[in-house]
């Protein structure tokens, strides 16, 4: 049964910066304490609100869960707008609003080969799901990324299943990245595996063009623009598909937050 989500103050226990050689520090390891759930699945989120945001930013940010372990819960971010920009500057012992587990987590079927798609900070769940796979010899990621390796969790992944990483400096290497993806999935769908991914929109669409013709079993992870997080404001809807297993929502708007933001590829349009 899943986990009811709740809302808790939790306290910052680090924050410590990643790929140090980088020019400037966008990415970080944010480690809480931990919440008082009891347990939670690879993929689902929390609503992260300092205290302070006062009361500029009313809204909390989206961020997957990157692991949760006895004494702490880990998240993974990069700044890209004021509200990340602003959680740079916390400290230990200050406070945090969070609310979470929220959504839906990935699919996981122990026995079937499964191919991690992660594209930039779309690594970050990938870090808790190997990490709770049961049988991790069954996994293979594949990750594309912009900025130097070390500006990611690659390590606690690496460690466990195999990694293939392409980086992105010039046009050509994204469609190298692109041809690399298409043959594993034609390899993954031949074997009825079952393929994960998670990272920016035009990424999805990439793979969700590639798996419409190989019938590959696919899951994507949205990272829609989220506001409450919980289902009431309706900011991040996706449309749905003929394929969306409620007869009376098929082709119509769902909130990502509470019917993702993991999907089925088969069941959501991307714009
Ligand atoms: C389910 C989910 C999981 C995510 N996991 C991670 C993660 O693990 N690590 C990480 O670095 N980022 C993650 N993101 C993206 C992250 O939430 C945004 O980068 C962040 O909200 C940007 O906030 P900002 O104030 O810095 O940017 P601004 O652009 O100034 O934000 C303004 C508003 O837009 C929303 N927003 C902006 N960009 C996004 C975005 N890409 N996705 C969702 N909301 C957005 C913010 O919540 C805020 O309400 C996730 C998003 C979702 C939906
Ligand atoms: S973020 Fe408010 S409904 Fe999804």
């Amino acid at each position: 049964m899943m986990t009811p989500s709740s809302c808790c103050e939790l306290t910052v226990l680090d924050l410590v910066p990643f790929g140090q050689h980088a020019t400037d520090r966008r990415f970080f390891a944010l480690r809480l304490s931990r919440p008082d759930w009891e347990d939670w699945t690879p993929g689902q989120f929390v609503m992260i609100r300092p205290a302070s945001f006062g009361l500029e930013k009313p809204w909390g940010r989206p961020l997957g869960i990157c692991l949760m372990r006895p004494q702490h819960l880990i998240c993974f971010f990069q700044v890209v707008g004021r509200g990340t920009e602003q959680m740079t500057r916390l400290k230990p012992k200050d406070k945090v609003t969070v609310w979470g587990p929220l959504g839906n987590g990935f699919a996981v079927e122990p026995d079937t080969p499964t191919l991690l798609l992660a594209g930039g900070m779309g690594i970050a769940p990938f870090v808790g799901y190997v990490a709770k796979h049961p049988k991790p010899w069954n996994l293979t990621m594949l990750f594309g990324h912009r900025e130097p390796l070390e500006c990611y969790p690659v390590d606690s992944i690496n460690e466990h299943i195999p990694l293939d990483t392409l980086r992105e400096t010039v046009p050509g290497d994204l469609d190298n990245f692109i041809y690399t993806i298409q043959e594993r999935i034609a390899e993954y769908a031949a074997q009825n595996g079952l393929i994960l991914a998670c990272g920016p929109q035009p990424f999805l669409r990439t793979v969700q063009n590639l798996t419409r013709e190989s019938g590959a079993r696919v899951q994507l992870s949205l990272e829609n623009k989220m506001a409450c997080g919980v289902g009431g404001c309706l900011g991040c809807v996706v449309k749905t598909t003929k394929a969306w297993p409620v007869k009376a929502k098929r082709g119509q708007p769902v909130q990502c937050c509470t019917q993702g933001p993991v999907f089925w590829a088969d069941q959501i349009v991307l714009d």
